[in-house]
């Protein structure tokens, strides 16, 4: 890699001893290109290897209803996409499901649906309680905002973890896409999430209609004040069932950059290797994988259900059933070197909490 820029290879080399960089550098780095992208996601991926090891996590994705009531401009499943039919898995549907994914190997489900008042907080408890108690997985959710008694309930029936994606940090775009949501209760939520002792997941999406290199660099900055044990970072794909169907789509490249850059800046960080990266790349995991991520998220929704969580269009897997997904990663995995791993996969930050004395 003789034609990596010097200036370039500095800031990286900072960012690899732990200094902070400028929003500025960020957003430079973003947009590397060539020789300079490939220095970036070397270093990204030698340190993935030095901090979280060879094994790659699998997290079995059960989306139990994709109804919502939010009308987010990017996103298939939106309130006002009345052409989309609409689903919820029972209770014993949801624990039927984890059951296959024992049997598959998973030592994690992430339960996720649109936000979804009908599915009340009692009925996600039972189900949170039934996981725990008869099938000792660690939990994630992914159900959107909800009230702080709601997610405490969660917490103490033993959900481990929570995902709610920041989307945008940047006040203009997320008050563009998100006509019924707040920034500042989003924020809020996810510092609730944090007091409750849940291992906290945010994100964003690359590539928004309006979004520039500074704006995401902005999405880092964010993920790293949160310090968040999980991050996830994907492109955005237009739907045209939504009004943004005819905005260009998020660009590879500059996915991986920030997959890359979220790993230096988060070292500790779960990371996955999006399937929305896998749906609008034939090697997006793969590159991914390679960029610093070190988590799967293979889908396990059966199959008449699975069409019809359409967040983005041609999303990768939809007629493929949870044997065959979980045999095709495994060789994605082995193919780059790499292991599965074979534990539940709890932040790093947590498990060495819990060996102090
Ligand atoms: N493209 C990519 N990701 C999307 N999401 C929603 N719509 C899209 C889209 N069009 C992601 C958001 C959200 C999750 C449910 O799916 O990040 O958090
Ligand atoms: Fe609903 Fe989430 Fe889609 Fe927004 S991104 S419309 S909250 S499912
Ligand atoms: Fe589903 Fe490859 S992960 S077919």
């Amino acid at each position: 890699m003789k034609n990596v820029s010097i200036s370039l290879k500095k800031m990286v080399l900072r960012l690899r001893i732990g200094k902070s960089l400028s929003r500025e550098d960020l957003a430079a780095l973003l947009e590397s290109g060539g020789e300079n992208a490939d220095f970036l996601r070397c270093q990204a991926d030698a340190l993935r290897q030095e901090v979280m090891g060879n094994r790659v996590h699998l997290r079995g994705l059960i989306e139990f209803s994709n109804h919502c009531e939010r009308n987010c401009l990017y996103c298939g499943l939106r309130r006002g996409n009345t052409s989309l039919e609409r689903y919820r898995l029972s209770g014993e549907e949801v624990f039927q499901v984890a059951r296959t994914a024992v049997t598959l190997g998973y030592q994690t489900v992430v339960l996720q649906s649109g936000e979804d008042s009908q599915v009340s907080a009692d009925d996600l408890a039972r189900i949170v309680r039934r996981l725990k108690r008869e099938l000792d997985l660690a939990v994630t959710l992914c159900v959107g905002e909800r009230d702080y008694e709601e997610y405490a309930l969660w917490r103490r029936e033993g959900a481990d973890r929570y995902l709610l994606k920041h989307e945008t940090a940047d006040p203009a775009i997320y008050r563009r896409l998100h006509p019924d949501m707040i920034w500042n209760r989003r924020t809020q939520r996810l510092a609730w999430l944090r007091k409750l002792g849940y291992q906290v997941g945010s994100g964003c999406m690359v590539g928004l209609p309006g979004q520039d290199a500074w704006s995401l660099a902005g999405d880092l900055i964010f993920l790293r004040t949160l310090d968040v044990e999980m991050a996830g970072i994907g492109p955005f794909v237009p739907h045209p069932a939504t009004p943004l169907g005819n905005t260009p789509g998020g660009d590879v490249e500059m996915t991986l950059n920030a997959v890359a850059l979220s790993r230096l800046l988060l070292p500790q960080v779960h990371l996955p290797a999006t399937t929305a990266l896998g749906s609008i790349h034939p090697r997006g995991r793969q590159m991914a994988l390679q960029a610093g991520a070190n988590v799967v998220m293979p889908n396990l929704t059966p199959k008449p259900y699975r069409r019809l969580y359409e967040i983005y269009p041609d999303k990768i897997c939809l007629d493929d059933d949870p044997s065959h997904c979980r045999q095709c990663i495994q060789g994605i995995i082995t193919s780059l070197g790499r292991r599965v791993a074979d534990d539940p996969g709890h932040s790093p930050k947590l498990v060495f909490h819990k060996a102090m004395p």
